[in-house]
């Protein structure tokens, strides 16, 4: 457990514009920052970071929190979980009091098969530098390979024994569950198990035996997963073997090399993309860090969105073989229908990055990279003037293919600049090229339209449209709503609850005087009198804590809220609180939403109390009559007289509705 001081720091530490800019591009825009939201797909950016109020929020999904619920969404994070990454991150040093059995037991799966890798990696490369048959086996594979050391060790590169069980047996005497080891894939479970015993360390053996080892890292920089290489030229072994899909690895989202990528991806606002993981490597060693692979699997579009959080311009440098080929062609279109900008670079010889890398030097290798990315639309359309150029069934071919791909890019404006250029260079019709692209886009468009697609939507956003636009179908159906009151007297409280107010009070003598008294206390008296508590349970819960707040003698402020461990309060609060005070703030830079509000706040918290006062009214009235048609006869006189006097409070309420004084 982390002692409450230590949370205060980290929540105190973790800006959340630094947080959140770890992991997506934030863009300066007034008071706030902008970028594109990692929680859906998006190409222009909706996503809006407030340093001022330490919270987060998209416009475009909804999703919004602080620096703690950031970690928690983005990672897959538990709340604990979320504040040891942030303490790293600070450096702040949590000395955790002892925890107890039932904690022991309560921790997470995921939590289990990410210690089980973190001891893996760890394994790997201490058997690597520390073990004569690592040293010459693994360490020397690497180095033969012209690894330097510094890099070995950023990769947190290792060796896997040859014994077929040492990994595993290792594992399960330093305490892991032989459960865990077949749960993160590292071991694999022997034939001779039957199904419904306990697995044991006779179980199970290593995945990996014999094999140099590549950790996957997420984008926290744990390891999730496992490349293992083989060293024999024996063509039946499979050179990579990788991880299987676990709980804590999805294949289709994880990308290797975005944890120690990001930042130069972040700075040089373009990513390159290459095959394997000895690509990403060398380049690092060639001093490019904006560099990743989509290790194991063909490029997918959720591994594209993760890289279009940090820039919209990819460079595919895949090699020139077959494969190299059939990859680069099922991954540029995606990349094209995500918003990339995309353009190749290609080594001479069919040479891959680690190759070439290895034939040049680093400033040769940095220089030959810039000067020969090329756009690929436009290498595409210069194929035209090569040989093809006088080919007309080859021309179609290469001009069908350009519109296809031209077809795919999602923005008007960039689809509309490639269909210049590529009809220049082409010494074609703007406007025939113009009509092809349009064919296609109608067809996309048209196949699109039975589900509403958020990106070819023009109209105004849903929180656009002004309320008294909205038709208010539910609110007939469904007169018993008090959220509106209950959102907005926690509103006025959180936001305004200090202030003082004067009311008019009786003393024992039964002498009326002024008393002064906070806002907060007014109302919760008022509620208290007549007995209210809120209908919606997320209401109540931030109530709950608010009167607690209150009753330890801290005066609520709205940061404990907001940065609370309990999700519902603080979501509560993000989304409803701190946006609408957003506006308010907004007018009091003119000089007007703020003071008014203070001034009429006493009035309209009194308002509030009593329309909800009067709603409730009427749903008990109402609930007493639907009594009434089934009831017995003699109790027909009892409802009645509960009825009127129920009448009679409304007409009351209704009165000092109608005419509430201020002092
Ligand atoms: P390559 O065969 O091009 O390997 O596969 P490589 O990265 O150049 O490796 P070296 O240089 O021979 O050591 C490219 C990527 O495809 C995946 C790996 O991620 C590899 O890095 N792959 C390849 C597998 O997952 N399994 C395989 O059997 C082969
Ligand atoms: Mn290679």
């Amino acid at each position: 457990m982390i002692p409450k001081e230590t949370v205060d720091k980290i929540i105190d530490a973790a800006r959340v514009e630094e947080v959140v800019g770890e992991f997506i591009t934030l863009k300066k825009r007034g008071a706030n920052f902008l970028g594109l939201c990692p929680f859906h797909g998006e190409k222009s950016p909706s996503f809006t970071v407030s340093a001022v109020k330490g919270i987060y929020k998209c416009f475009g999904c909804g999703k919004a929190g602080n620096s703690v619920n950031f970690i928690m969404d983005h990672l897959q994070l538990s709340y604990p979980e979320a504040l040891r990454w942030l303490a790293k991150k600070y450096s702040i040093e949590i000395i955790e009091r002892e925890i107890t059995p039932e904690e022991k037991e309560r921790n997470t799966e995921r939590d289990s098969l990410m210690i089980v890798m973190q001891y893996a990696q760890r394994y790997f490369t201490d058997k690597m530098l520390n073990s004569d048959e690592g040293r010459s086996i693994g360490l020397g594979y690497f180095q033969e390979r012209g690894l330097r050391n510094d890099i070995i060790e950023k990769f947190q590169l290792g060796y896997s024994l040859e014994a077929r069980r040492a990994f595993s047996e290792d594992a399960v005497k330093a305490g892991y569950m032989p459960k865990y080891l077949v749960k993160t894939g590292m071991s694999i479970l022997s034939n001779t198990f039957t199904e419904g015993n306990e697995i044991t360390v006779k179980d199970i053996f290593d995945r990996y035996a014999g094999r140099v080892m590549f950790p996957i890292q997420d984008d926290g920089g744990r390891v999730v997963a496992f490349g293992g290489r083989t060293l024999s030229s024996d063509k039946k072994t499979a050179k990579y073997i990788n991880s299987p899909e676990t709980d804590i690895y999805n294949k289709s989202k994880i990308l290797y090399g975005l944890w120690l990528g990001k930042k130069s991806i972040q700075n040089k606002d373009c990513c390159y993309l290459v095959e394997g993981y000895m690509d990403v490597i060398a380049m690092h060693q060639a001093g490019v860090e904006n560099v990743v692979a989509s290790s194991g699997t063909s490029l997918t579009v959720e591994q594209i969105k993760s890289i279009h959080r940090f820039t919209n311009n990819i460079i595919v440098l895949y090699d020139g073989d077959d494969a190299g080929q059939k990859a680069s062609n099922r991954a540029i279109p995606l990349l094209l229908e995500e918003g990339m900008n995309v353009k190749l670079l290609m080594f001479p010889n069919n040479d891959d990055p680690d190759s070439f890398s290895r034939k040049v030097t680093i400033d040769e290798f940095q220089n030959y990279i810039v000067a020969n990315a090329q756009d690929f639309l436009i290498f595409k359309a210069k194929k035209i003037t090569g040989e093809t150029k006088n080919d007309p069934i080859k021309r179609a071919g290469v001009i069908k293919d350009i519109v296809e791909s031209i077809s795919l890019i999602p923005d008007n404006i960039i689809r509309s600049i490639y269909i210049k250029d590529c009809a220049n260079i082409m010494e074609i019709e703007e406007s025939i090229l113009q009509l092809e692209v349009n064919k296609i886009r109608r067809k996309i468009t048209s196949k699109n339209k039975t589900s509403v697609d958020p990106e070819v939507y023009q109209g105004p956003h849903p929180d656009d449209i002004p309320q008294e636009f909205t038709p208010e179908v539910k609110q007939e159906k469904e007169p018993l709503n008090f959220d509106a009151e209950e959102k907005e007297l926690l509103r006025i409280m959180l936001t305004h609850g200090n202030i003082l107010i004067t009311i008019d009070a009786e003393d024992e003598h039964q002498e009326k005087h002024d008393l002064e008294i906070t806002l907060a206390e007014f109302i919760l008296f008022e509620l208290w009198r007549d007995e209210i508590s809120f209908e919606n349970p997320i209401h109540q819960t931030v109530l709950d804590e608010y009167i607690k707040e209150l009753s330890e003698q801290r005066l609520p402020n709205l940061q404990h809220f907001s940065m609370s461990q309990d999700p519902i309060i603080s979501s509560f609060v993000i989304n409803h609180v701190m946006n609408n005070y957003e506006l308010s703030e907004k007018w009091a830079h003119f000089g007007v939403y703020v003071s008014t509000e203070i001034s009429n706040i006493k009035k309209s918290s009194q308002h509030l109390l009593f329309s909800l006062k009067e709603k409730k009214l009427n749903h008990y009235i109402s609930l007493k009559q639907e009594l009434l048609k089934t009831c017995t006869p003699d109790e027909t006189q009892g409802i009645l007289q509960e009825i009127l006097h129920l009448t009679t409070l409304k007409s009351r309420v209704n009165k000092l509705l109608g005419r509430i004084v201020v002092k």
